[in-house]
């Protein structure tokens, strides 16, 4: 395909960030520490992740790199002016709930807290770019964590609408785009880093994720009502961690699979923040798990009266499954494995690349919902390599994201409102799922390495020049 100019005038080019993963100062300006802040870094994140009776204490002496990030808290402005060189009409990033709420159950928000996301916000609109926040990003409040069992609790919902209160009150005339929780249905898999919770031996993990499933649908639909009230002119989405789910061959068995673990991952959470109502196929997944949901008066009108606005995705790659995998290979991926593709090449993580996944699963989300798509995460995690010359030749990065912007481009014509794209880590930053620097997605180098040691010097990849021309040209010029 041609690059062909399919993009709407004002669509939305940016880059994304979390709070957790790259602000550091966990100390400074009162704020409380969060579940990212005992995640320990490398490799032994994962196995953290997966394994039952996480203890969510920092152990003396043990690496923390979501403590530093790479101190976007003092270095704002130099990345902010890096943005606007490049043209970034929006900035998603999130406000670190415990920065506000420093143990999650204050009844007044923390100044210093506010006060670090006016200066942000404001350097911000000194450039015209327009701040997308996500209200939670992998980082609730620790003491949330320990002393109620994260979203285990209903009682969190409350304190999550005082949260949500004092920011839409704060920045209502300073930011006008927001989304409730990053990457909702991840928890279907990892519930520690968005529910704060992990999976106990023989624990029904089902019930216990469902459950706080619906008391997130609760607290969603009280942000969506409240932004509504405080900020009309506002909009507020979901976050849906989005791959496509392919059935391995056409047996109609593995068909009827793929399209299961599609409904239960991709759409439930969809299906009920923007249709307002449990899906019809959740009855039976329930009866088969035994699971029992507590509903209490009002929580389903609630979410039938404040569906959300637009659904946010993050979108790195496609997953294929079968129902019995014996003998196959699998591919790992962004926080779950399917089995490997043998159309599809993988990154350097394993991630299987498929571009086209993207136009598949976007024409799948508009179909079943009807209300605008924006992308706000789709990246390549890399290993870069400095030359003697300082120059960082990111193609790589470069051929990914074309292929993934032509892919969006077919999806418009497709008939998708697609109202725009971020990518993902347009800095460098702490990788979510492994703790490293190593796995770098951004367009702008951080001088910062596994180990901690580093200058947190900022340096232009050729990426950066790449994506300023895209965005220049508004995707014309790919
Ligand atoms: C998404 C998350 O899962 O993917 C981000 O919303 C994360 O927080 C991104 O960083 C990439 O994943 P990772 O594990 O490579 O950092």
């Amino acid at each position: 395909m041609n690059s062909l100019n399919k993009f709407p005038e004002g669509f939305l080019w940016g880059g994304a960030t979390a709070a957790n993963q790259m602000e550091g100062g966990f100390h400074k300006g009162n704020k409380g520490l969060n579940i990212a802040d005992v995640l320990p870094g490398g490799k032994e994140r994962l196995n953290v992740l997966k394994q039952p009776g996480f203890d969510f204490e920092i152990v003396p002496g043990k690496y923390y790199p979501n403590h530093e990030g790479i101190d976007f808290y003092n270095r704002y402005k130099e990345d902010i002016g890096l943005f606007a060189e490049m043209g970034f009409k929006v900035y998603r990033m999130s406000i670190a709930w415990s920065r506000i709420f420093p143990d999650g159950n204050e009844a007044e928000p923390n100044e210093e807290g506010l006060a670090f996301y006016d200066r942000v916000f404001d350097e911000l609109h000194k450039y015209g770019i327009e701040p997308v926040v996500t209200i939670s990003h992998y980082e609730m409040p620790l003491n949330l964590v320990k002393e109620y069992g994260g979203w285990r609790s209903r009682e969190v919902i409350g304190y999550f609408e005082t949260y949500v209160n004092a920011i839409f009150n704060r920045f209502k005339d300073k930011v006008k785009n927001w989304m409730t929780f990053n990457e909702i249905n991840s928890a279907l898999h990892f519930p520690i880093m968005s529910m704060g919770f992990s999976i106990e031996n023989e624990e029904n993990k089902y019930q216990s994720i469902f459950q706080a499933f619906h008391h997130q649908f609760v607290a969603s639909s009280l942000a969506v009502k409240a932004c509504h009230e405080i900020i009309p002119d506002a909009k507020i989405g979901c976050m849906l961690l989005s791959a496509p789910i392919y059935s391995y061959d056409s047996n109609p068995e593995n068909v009827m699979f793929a399209l299961d673990e599609e409904r239960i991952f991709n759409f439930y959470c969809g299906d009920v923040q923007v249709r307002g109502e449990y899906p019809a196929y959740a009855e039976r997944f329930f009866k088969k798990h035994n699971i029992s949901l507590d509903i209490r008066e009002g929580d389903l009108e609630l979410i039938k009266n404040h569906p959300v606005d637009y659904v946010g995705l993050s979108y790195y790659m496609s997953f294929t499954q079968k129902k019995d995998k014996t003998g196959l290979n699998m591919a790992q991926g962004n926080l779950f494995e399917g089995v490997k593709n043998p159309f599809l090449q993988a990154s350097d993580w394993g991630w299987e690349i498929d571009p086209t996944g993207l136009r598949v699963i976007l024409n799948k989300l508009y179909d079943r919902y009807r209300v605008p798509l924006f992308i706000v995460e789709n990246g390549l995690g890399a290993y870069d390599k400095v030359e003697e010359d300082g120059s960082i030749n990111d193609d790589y990065r470069i051929d990914y994201l074309r292929s993934h912007i032509k892919a969006m481009a077919e999806a418009i014509e497709d008939g998708v409102d697609l109202m725009g794209f971020t990518s993902w880590g347009c800095i460098d930053l702490v990788s979510a799922s492994t703790g490293e620097f190593s796995k770098r997605y951004g367009f702008i180098y951080v001088d910062k390495h596994d180990d901690g040691s580093g200058t947190l010097k900022r340096s232009k990849k050729k990426s950066f020049y790449w994506y300023k021309n895209v965005i220049e040209s508004n995707g014309e010029k790919l």
